[in-house]
C-alpha cells in the first residue's frame, strides 16, 4: 500500500478501507509511517470526519498495535475518561474514590492535549511519580490497592501513545473520529466492564457546542458498546474552568483538598455525578441517591484520600515533598461588572504560554505555573478586584499570560447568567 494515496484519499472525502487503516496505523506504532504522513492523516481526518465503520476500525486497529491488560480479581474492572478541558482533575479523585467500593479501577491516562491539562502531567508534578508502569507492576497494584493511574506505553494502545503526542502540536486535536478512537482504544485495552465519560462543552473543551457535543458522546458510546462494555456518558460543562486551578501541580492540590472531604462544591459534585453511573452500572448502588451517599462518606471518611496516598506511594511519588509553585501575581478586574466570559481557549494559551503545556511534541514542562480563579462566570467584581492569580517566575512568559487573560476574561454590565454544570447524555440512540 502506498501511504500518500491513503492520505488523499482521505483528504478527497473518501472512505478508507479497514486495511488501509490498519496498515497507517500498525506501520505508525512500529515506525515505518513517519510522522509528516500520519500528521497529514490527522488532518485529513480531522477536516474530511469519519464514519461509524471507519472510527470503529481505526479504534481497533489502536487496540491492536499493543497488547491488553488482564483481569486480575472477580470485581467489576471500571474507569472514567474526559473528553479534555480546564481544571479537569476529576480523574484523580475518581480513581481512588472507586476503588473504595470493590472496584478495580485500571485506569491509563493522558496528557495535555491541546489547550487542555492531561492527569498524567499532573500527577508528574507529584516528586518521583511514575506514569509508566508495567504490565506486571499494574497487576500487581490492582491486587493490593485496586487502582492505577498510568500511561500508555510502549506495548499498551503504543499507536495512542504517538498519535496523541503528534494531535497535541499539530492542530488535529478537535475531531470525533480521533477524540473516540484515542479514548476507547484506551479503555477497551483496559478490558472494562462499565465506563463513565465525561464530555466536555463549552469554550475550555475541543468542542464548544451542546450538539457537537453529544456528537461525540454519542461516537464514544456506540464504541463503548460494541466493545461490550457498559458505557454511560454525562454532558459536563467547560465555559469556564472545573474549581479554582488550572495548572499541572495546583491541580493536584486542589484535588488533594477534595478528597479531604474540602476543595471547590463544583468538583466534588462533578466526581461524585460521574463515580455514581459507574455505582448504577455496576449494581453496587441501586439508585442514583444511594450511590452519591456512599461516595460522599468514602470522601469524608478519609478512605478515598488513604487511598490515593497509597497509589501515590506504590507509583514511587512522595506527597510529603513540596510540589513545586510559581511566584503569584495577581490579575485585577479593569473595570466594575459581571464576568460575563471566560474564554477557555485563552486560558489554556495562557498556561502553554507560561510553559504548562507543549508547543512540540515531547517537550518537557513546567509544573509550577497555574492560575488560581478567585472569581467565577456570573461573579460581580469591582474595579480592581483580583480575578484570577497567576503562578510563574518567568516575568516574559507571565506577560504573555496576561495579555491572553486580558482578551480572555470579558466583564461587562451584562446580568449574571446560570450555569448547568452537567446533564445526563440520552444515549438511546447509541447502538
Ligand atoms: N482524551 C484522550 O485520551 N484522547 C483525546 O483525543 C481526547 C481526550
Amino acid at each position: 500500500m502506498i501511504p500518500a494515496v491513503i492520505i488523499a484519499k482521505k483528504r478527497d472525502g473518501l472512505d478508507l478501507r479497514a486495511e488501509e487503516i490498519d496498515y497507517m496505523i500498525s506501520g505508525y506504532a512500529k515506525g515505518t509511517i513517519p510522522d509528516y504522513q500520519m500528521s497529514a492523516l490527522a488532518m485529513a481526518i480531522l477536516l474530511q470526519g469519519m464514519d461509524h465503520r471507519e472510527v470503529a476500525d481505526l479504534t481497533d486497529a489502536m487496540i491492536r498495535s499493543g497488547s491488553t491488560l488482564h483481569r486480575v480479581s472477580d470485581l467489576p474492572r471500571v474507569d472514567k475518561h474526559s473528553t479534555g478541558g480546564l481544571g479537569d482533575k476529576t480523574s484523580l479523585i475518581l480513581a481512588p474514590l472507586l476503588a473504595c467500593c470493590e472496584l478495580d479501577v485500571p485506569m491509563i491516562s493522558g496528557r495535555g492535549l491541546g489547550i487542555t491539562g492531561g492527569t498524567l502531567d499532573k500527577l508528574e508534578s507529584i516528586p518521583g511519580y511514575r506514569c509508566n508502569l508495567s504490565d506486571e507492576e499494574s497487576e500487581s497494584q490492582l491486587r493490593k490497592i485496586h487502582c492505577f493511574i498510568t500511561g500508555a506505553t510502549d506495548h499498551l494502545v503504543p499507536a495512542d501513545k504517538k498519535l496523541y503526542g503528534l494531535r497535541d502540536v499539530t492542530g488535529t486535536v478537535p475531531s470525533i473520529a480521533l477524540i473516540t478512537a484515542s479514548i476507547m482504544s484506551k479503555k477497551i485495552a483496559e478490558t472494562l466492564d462499565a465506563l463513565v465519560l465525561d464530555v466536555k462543552c463549552g469554550s475550555g473543551a475541543f468542542l464548544a457546542t451542546e450538539e457537537r457535543a453529544s456528537e461525540l458522546a454519542r461516537s464514544l458510546i456506540a464504541i463503548g458498546k460494541r466493545a461490550g462494555v457498559m458505557t454511560s456518558a454525562l454532558i459536563t460543562d467547560m465555559d469556564q474552568p472545573l474549581g479554582a486551578m488550572v495548572g499541572n501541580a495546583c491541580e493536584v492540590d486542589e484535588s488533594l483538598d477534595v478528597l479531604r472531604g474540602q476543595g471547590p462544591l463544583e468538583v466534588r459534585e462533578l466526581t461524585i455525578e460521574l463515580g455514581a453511573r459507574v455505582l448504577m452500572m455496576t449494581q453496587r448502588a441501586p439508585d442514583l441517591m444511594t450511590a452519591r451517599v456512599q461516595l460522599r462518606e468514602h470522601l469524608d471518611s478519609g478512605r478515598a484520600m488513604e487511598r490515593f496516598e497509597a497509589m501515590v506511594h506504590m507509583q514511587g511519588g512522595d506527597l510529603r515533598q513540596p510540589r513545586p509553585l510559581g511566584r503569584r501575581h495577581p490579575w485585577t478586574a479593569p473595570r466594575s461588572g459581571t464576568i460575563t466570559k471566560l474564554d477557555g481557549q485563552k486560558i489554556g494559551q495562557a498556561i502553554i504560554a507560561m510553559g504548562g503545556g507543549r508547543t512540540v511534541a515531547g517537550q518537557s514542562i513546567d509544573p509550577s505555573v497555574g492560575l488560581l480563579f478567585e472569581r467565577r462566570l456570573g461573579d460581580t467584581v469591582h474595579r480592581g478586584d483580583v480575578v484570577v492569580r497567576i503562578f510563574c517566575d518567568n516575568g516574559l512568559r507571565m506577560e504573555e499570560a496576561i495579555r491572553l487573560l486580558d482578551s480572555a476574561i470579558v466583564i461587562d454590565d451584562a446580568p449574571p447568567r446560570t450555569q448547568v454544570l452537567w446533564k445526563d447524555f440520552d444515549d438511546t440512540n447509541a447502538s
